[in-house]
Order: structure tokens, then C-alpha cells, then sequence
């Protein structure tokens, strides 16, 4: 079927009227081939606002970052914490290089650890076989780096498992370690005796870990007791997990909307990012605060980034290239380091609003024009809606219901 056909089938068993076809065929417009041959069965594409944040110095560079998200106060929140430290030079980061694993389960052997051991001795079979599935990649200097291999006890007994380590260059290097280790399979099988079960990448890229700090002058955070509270807020996800968790999604906010903007994938950084967070057998901050010998606060971030620029959507998104052209950034490391800075100003800015307003505030005045377009406000009346809901500073739907009605009523 054409995408325009399956829309209209869709439509018929699902019981759409008018509205929603042509709600689903305007998104669609100028995106459908795309959409149609990046997923199966495409009938619509959806558009997410992009946001650019301003104020972001990363390793002495001014840089403009495209922010894909439908969150109101996102992008303001990154660029407010950017400005208030780019008197001490903005983010500085650094980065272990784009090195990925792939894992190769072997099974049904008596004797894991003597398997482990031989499948040290092929080492060298090992880099020929992995090299010779991707000969591109060698071709601009990536490739198989370096074997890792474990046994893991599980509910079933003993397991070998093998990883391949893989520098992936530009990539983010999904297809490339997949392939290696699907090539490799049948070898380990055949030197071993083992059975091979699955062969995939493992998203902890824990050998893919990116950096970046900051330091927010005392006079830029509001002083001392504002430091201070912050360090607790901090400390606090740190030791429990129901906060970590809501302290992470935070730095989240700043890092999937980049890497969505980028066309990179969205759910590998965030499986990455949490299990990291968890590598002690905790889950924790993945940020961490503390103050200078002068009293200004220090933040940190480090994480995992997978993210690419060849490859997946990245290459054939059009919005994505456009993006990657603003970003001005030519290698994935480059992309990978802003990603990680404005995770840590998104860190900062959620924080320091914690600490003092609170969150709602500065979410009031882009929520309430949300509230207003949810209750069927359309043109001037959105921003009417919106002004009177903030005058009376309670941003509810039912309200908004009652103010609409009077507008429209004249009164
Ligand atoms: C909201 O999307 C993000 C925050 O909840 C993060 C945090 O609590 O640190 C404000």
C-alpha cells in the first residue's frame, strides 16, 4: 500500500473521522516518503518543536544547540544556567574516544573458564575476523580494539561471555559491532565447542564515556545558602533512588532533546545512561556537585554517549543534517561532548530552581499557553488565556475552560 492507501485503511478499521485523517495527512506533509522508509506501515509523521540554546561555550567554542522536545522550559532552563557560567569559560569536557562493545553469549559448556581462556588465545584471529566485516570503518582508522571475556553465573549456571571492543569512529557504531560479532559467532562455536546464543552491542558504553564540568560563580547562583541547598538537593538523589531518578530524567531532558534533534538514538543513550548510573549496584546522581576553594560550585557529568553522525537517521534525516550543521560539529566525539555539557547545565538549572522558586514557576508561563491550546484556545486567545491564567497563578485546565468561555462570550 501507499502510505495515502494504508492511511485510509487505518482510518476505516479504527473508526477515524475527517478530522484525524487530516490532521495525520497535514503532519505528514513533505515528510511522507521519508517517514515511509524509515518505519513499516508509515501513515503520518509527527513534528517535535526544535529549540535552539543559546549561551553555550564548549572547550573555549561558542556553540548554538538544537534541542528537539515537546517540554516547555527545557531549552530557557539551558540557557540560563549557560549564561550564568560563561564568566569562568563556559563547559570544558573530554571523552574516552567512540569505542562500543558487542557481547557473544556462549553456552553449554562445563568448563566456562577454560573456554574463557581459549578464546583469549585467538586474539589475533579474533581482530582479523572483526576487521575483515567492516573494512571501511579500518579504512578511516576504527576497528576491532580489544577483547573482554567473563563468566557470569545466572540462574542457569556458568555463562562465558565474550565482548569485543570496537572503535567506531564516527559511527555510533550499532551495524559495525553487530555484524562483528554475528561473523564471529560461528568461530568461537567452532574453537570452543560452545553453543553461541545471542550476539548484539551492549548499550553500557562504558568505554564510551564523555565528560563535562563547569564552575557557577557563588554571585551566580543567588550565594551561599543557595549553594548550599543545591549540594543538599544533589546529595540527596545521590543517596536515594526515588529522587535519582527524577534528578537523572532532568539531565535527560537536555541530552535526548539533542540527540533527537540530531537524529541519533534516543533510547540507547537513555539505557546507557541508567545502567551507568547503577554500576556501583546503586542506583545514583549521575551529576556530581561540590564546591571550589572559593566557594563557587563545581559540576561534573560524566556518561556514556553513543551518538553518531553516519549512520541510522542521522544521514537521511534532512532536519538532522540541518541541526548537525548548526551544531558545527565534525566528528561524533565533538557531537558527543555538547550533548554532555548541556546535560549538566540542564543539572544545574533544574537544581538551582529546586532549590529556590521551585520548579513551577518558570514552567507556568509556557505550560499555561499549553493549558490554553488544551482546552481549544486558537490564535489571539492563546496568549489571552495563557495571560490570565498566570495574573491569577493557578495554571489549571478548568480555568482556562471558564476564561475561554468568556472570551468568546464577549464579556
Ligand atoms: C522535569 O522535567 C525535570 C525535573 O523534575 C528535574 C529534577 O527534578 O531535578 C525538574
Amino acid at each position: 500500500m501507499t502510505p495515502a492507501a494504508r492511511l485510509q485503511a487505518v482510518a476505516r478499521q479504527a473508526g477515524l473521522g475527517n478530522e484525524a485523517i487530516d490532521s495525520l495527512s497535514a503532519a505528514a506533509e513533505g515528510q511522507i516518503e521519508l517517514a515511509d522508509r524509515l518505519v513499516e506501515n508509515a501513515i503520518s509523521a509527527m513534528a517535535i518543536p526544535v529549540g535552539v540554546a543559546t549561551n553555550m561555550i564548549v572547550d573555549g567554542r561558542e556553540v548554538l544547540v538544537p534541542m528537539a522536545t515537546e517540554e516547555s522550559s527545557v531549552v530557557a532552563a539551558v540557557c540560563n544556567a549557560a549564561k550564568r557560567c560563561r564568566g569562568t569559560g563556559g563547559f570544558f569536557t573530554s571523552g574516552s574516544g567512540p569505542v562500543m562493545a558487542a557481547q557473544i553469549q556462549l553456552l553449554g559448556v562445563s568448563d566456562p573458564e577454560n573456554v574463557r581462556l581459549k578464546v583469549y588465545e585467538r586474539f589475533e584471529e579474533i581482530r582479523t575476523i572483526c576487521d575483515e566485516t567492516d573494512p571501511l570503518l579500518v579504512k578511516f582508522g576504527g576497528g576491532f580494539r580489544d577483547l573482554e571475556v567473563r563468566v557470569i553465573e545466572t540462574d542457569e549456571g556458568s555463562m562465558t561471555i565474550v565482548h569485543i571492543i570496537v572503535d567506531t569512529r564516527d559511527a555510533m557504531g550499532a551495524n559495525a559491532v553487530n555484524s562483528m560479532a554475528e561473523a564471529l559467532a560461528p568461530k568461537l562455536a567452532e574453537w570452543t565447542g560452545a553453543r553461541t546464543l545471542l550476539r548484539i552491542l551492549t548499550n553500557l558504553a562504558d568505554r564510551r564515556v564523555v565528560r563535562a564540568r563547569a564552575v557557577w560563580p557563588l554571585g551566580e547562583i543567588g550565594g551561599v545558602q543557595v549553594r548550599d541547598d543545591m549540594l543538599s538537593a544533589y546529595r540527596f538523589a545521590d543517596a536515594d533512588p526515588y529522587r535519582a531518578a527524577t534528578h537523572n530524567k532532568g539531565i535527560m531532558n537536555g541530552v535526548s532533546a539533542v540527540v533527537l534533534a540530531t537524529g541519533n538514538d534516543t533510547r540507547a543513550i537513555e539505557a546507557g545512561a541508567h545502567a551507568f548510573a547503577a554500576r556501583t549496584g546503586r542506583y545514583r546522581s549521575m551529576s556530581r556537585w561540590e564546591k571550589d576553594a572559593e566557594g563557587n560550585l563545581v559540576g561534573i557529568l560524566e556518561m556514556p554517549m553513543a551518538v553518531g553522525l553516519i549512520g541510522g537517521a542521522t544521514k537521511v534525516h534532512p532536519t538532522a543534517q540541518a541541526n548537525l550543521k548548526l551544531l558545527g560539529v565534525q566528528t561524533a566525539d565533538a557531537l558527543a561532548r555538547v550533548i554532555v555539557a548541556i546535560g549538566l547545565a540542564q543539572n544545574f538549572a533544574a537544581m538551582r530552581a529546586l532549590a529556590t522558586t521551585g520548579i513551577q514557576k518558570g514552567h507556568m508561563a509556557l505550560h499555561a499557553q499549553n493549558v490554553a491550546l488544551m482546552v481549544g484556545a486558537v490564535g489571539d486567545e492563546i496568549d489571552l488565556v495563557a495571560s490570565e491564567l498566570k495574573v491569577l497563578g493557578k495554571v489549571r485546565q478548568d480555568l482556562a475552560e471558564d476564561i475561554l468561555k468568556r472570551i468568546r462570550g464577549g464579556q
